[in-house]
């Protein structure tokens, strides 16, 4: 299959920060089956990660506050050679701090080829005192069309649940020039308090949620954004299953994200997915191009 002019081999997609940045790690993931991997985001200034504990596995879903740690863009000569030399598609997800920081650091990241740049638009921006640039319209655009003005590759943008509207910031980053949008990131945040020790869990106290326990979120999101945008979905969130797969397909994702399921189906999640969603496409005597959007064809009626 073919996305943004990228070759795929199939629609699965690593989800950003999973599994880190070493490329040893990321050949795996193709091997096992994934079609497009993501990057952990990079940021523009080595940035420490939050004190552990950062990961906590709830059984229906994780609670993370790992707190995008990045070596900073300009000191990751290995990834770089790395990528130069990969033999599969890569997808290079970016944050920054105001819209200058998101611009240099695409600026950058651009130049060393990735297939995708994806803008993480989820993260505290300093700009707007902790808000983040996702859940504003103006914002979105801002960060959006700086990127796409440095940018020599196709741009994805990532957006956040905690939108208020998720269709219209989806909007504004498909007019200020995205190629595509990936939703969504983590969910909350949250929080999880020790009875014995009277304190929260987590060393940062709160944290993202992901996994099932976010599936219905990011299908409503995706089904809201397909209804706004014409550019092409990655649907994550929650997605475990090849059955799952199928329902973010016809939420409206062109593509399937896969982030926590690693840790509870492993790394060959994607082979598994993979053969799974092929199985119910043949069970059901349909393509997949035939089932993207599907769940919104009665719309006028149930409306
Ligand atoms: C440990 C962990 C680290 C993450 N790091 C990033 C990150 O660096 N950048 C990003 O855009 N999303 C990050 N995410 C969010 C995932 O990419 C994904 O959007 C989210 O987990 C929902 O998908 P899932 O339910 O399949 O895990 C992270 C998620 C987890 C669990």
């Amino acid at each position: 299959m073919e996305f943004l002019g990228t070759r795929l081999d199939n629609p699965l997609v690593l989800a950003s920060g999973v599994l880190g940045n070493s490329f040893d790690i990321l050949r795996r993931v193709h091997e096992n089956g994934c079609g497009l991997v993501t990057m952990k985001s990079i940021g523009p200034c080595p940035r420490d990660g939050h004190n552990n504990p950062t990961v906590i596995d709830l059984g229906y879903g994780l609670i993370n506050a790992v707190g995008l740690p990045s070596p900073g863009y300009d000191h990751m000569e290995e990834e770089w050679q790395a990528l130069a030399q990969r033999t599969f598609p890569v997808n290079a997800s970016i944050y920054g701090g105001s819209v200058r920081e998101f611009q240099t650091v695409a600026q950058y990241v651009s130049d060393q080829g990735p297939d995708f740049i994806e803008v993480n638009i989820s993260c505290p921006n300093s700009e707007q005192h902790g808000m983040m640039f996702g859940i504003n319209e103006s914002s979105a655009h801002a960060v959006v069309s700086a990127v796409k003005k440095v940018s020599q590759v196709p741009v994805i943008a990532k957006l956040t649940p905690q939108a208020p509207d998720i269709g219209k910031i989806a909007r504004a980053c498909e007019d200020a020039g995205a190629d595509a949008i990936c939703a969504i990131n983590t969910l909350g945040p949250g929080m999880l308090i020790d009875i014995e020790s009277r304190t929260p869990v987590l060393a940062f106290k709160k944290g993202g949620l992901s996994g099932p326990m976010i599936k219905p979120v990011a299908l409503r999101c995706v089904y809201e954004i397909f209804h706004a945008v014409s550019i092409p979905i990655i649907g994550l969130g929650g997605v475990s299953t090849g059955e799952d797969a199928v329902e973010m397909i016809m939420a409206g994702a062109s593509l399937v994200g896969i982030g926590s399921a690693v840790l509870y189906r492993g790394m060959d999640v994607f082979d598994k997915v993979n053969r799974e969603l092929d199985q119910w496409l043949a069970s059901h005597d349909c393509r997949l191009s035939d089932i993207i959007g599907a769940a919104h064809k009665n719309e006028a009626e149930t409306r």
